[in-house]
């Protein structure tokens, strides 16, 4: 059942502590200062620099844009293809590379095709996915389990919380790279994500905006792909036009739609990245937008933005988490106000078995 919630979407928003803590548990070791994947430990012998090719689509995509920057951060070339342009992009693939095929599903026909093409090529694959035995299971050579439970919303909620942290896991486990700061902060996430959820404005802000024509979302760094996440979820249970974009694209292009009818949603989290978006605040706000900003420097941004939704700060990587789940809230509240059958979305299905 729903356990009270009028939507599968709502309770699992609400299940992601939970679905974070089973993703961890018996992976992460505080006292051994070490992070371990059972699943992958036979993938540790393989070249380390070879490089890594992700294919996913939809909200793996944007989850699989974050595990990319996580290991290009280590030092490791890391690509993200969209499963359905991956064949068709003539992606060098030789025997070195390691393609990771990130599904909730398992079952992504796109993502299916994309990585038997690299299995035939001679990489060696990965899928990081919430569904035992699914088909991406059992085509590939290594399967990571996201552990985040059924998923039964149309809208992946929970399921990217959850590759986010296997995405940080794997990355550890990849590159042997898990600091204790790392540690402590996966381990304080679902204390800080729960506490997201109990102090959320996000349902006043909803009906604030509810009548909007446009919603739209920036980001940078690690936001950058919660940004697209945050316009992707928008469309999907509202109807409503939403876009995402990387902060310091605005200027080359969308600028031009912003409106007073179009919100602007602008993650603003670890102090490199303040400053800059403040910047891309002081952009929408001359056209007239309002802004909500979604941070964990509320003193400062409530200076500049109209709403702030606060999050812990829980460190420059997984802040993201947080600020997604503020999002995630927006638009449920906003499909809910609107009245829309939020978990069976018009036109889509939760998995896409054609291609
Ligand atoms: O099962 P998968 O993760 O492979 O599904 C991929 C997309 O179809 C999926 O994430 C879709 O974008 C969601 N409905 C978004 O909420």
């Amino acid at each position: 059942g729903k356990s009270g919630h009028e939507h599968y979407m709502l309770k699992e928003i609400y299940e992601q502590p939970t679905a974070i803590r089973k993703c961890l548990r018996e992976r992460v070791s505080e006292m051994e200062e070490s992070i371990t994947v059972e699943e992958l430990s036979d993938l540790g012998t393989l070249e380390r620099d070879g490089p890594v090719q992700f294919v996913a689509c939809g909200t793996s995509f944007h989850a699989a844009l974050y595990g990319a920057r996580l290991l290009r951060e280590q030092g490791i070339h890391a690509q993200c293809f969209r499963a359905s342009e991956y064949a068709a992009e003539s992606v060098p693939i030789h025997s070195g590379t390691v393609v990771i095929g990130v599904t909730q599903s398992g079952e992504t026909a796109d993502t299916m095709s994309a990585l038997r093409t690299a299995n035939k090529a001679g990489a060696s694959t990965v899928t990081v996915t919430n569904v035992v035995g699914s088909s991406a299971a059992r085509e590939c050579d290594h399967v990571m389990y996201i552990r985040a439970g059924p998923e039964i919303g149309v809208a992946a909620t929970k399921t990217f919380a959850s590759q986010q942290v296997a995405l940080t896991l794997l990355t550890s486990a990849l590159t042997g790279s898990a600091s204790l700061d790392t540690i402590k902060r996966l381990r304080t996430l679902p204390d800080q994500l729960q506490r997201v959820l109990d102090e959320s404005t996000a349902r006043e802000i909803a009906m604030e905006y509810v009548d909007a024509d446009s919603y739209f979302f920036i980001g940078r760094g690690y936001n950058a792909p919660v940004a697209l996440e945050g316009a992707l979820k928008m469309k999907e249970i509202t109807y409503k036009h939403a876009e995402g974009f990387a902060g310091g694209e605005l200027k080359h292009g969308p600028l031009a739609l912003v409106t007073e009818a179009s919100p602007v949603f602008a993650m603003a989290t670890g102090e490199n990245h303040v400053e800059k978006m403040l910047g891309n605040i002081n952009e929408v706000e001359a056209r007239g937008a309002p802004v909500v900003a979604v941070t964990d420097s509320p003193a400062t941004l409530s200076q500049y933005a109209d709403h702030v939704l606060e999050v812990p700060d829980a460190g420059p990587r997984l802040t993201s988490v947080l600020a997604n789940v503020q999002l995630q809230l927006v638009s449920y509240w906003v499909a809910n106000e609107l009245g829309r059958s939020i978990d069976k979305p018009r036109h889509l299905a939760k998995s896409v078995t054609v291609e």
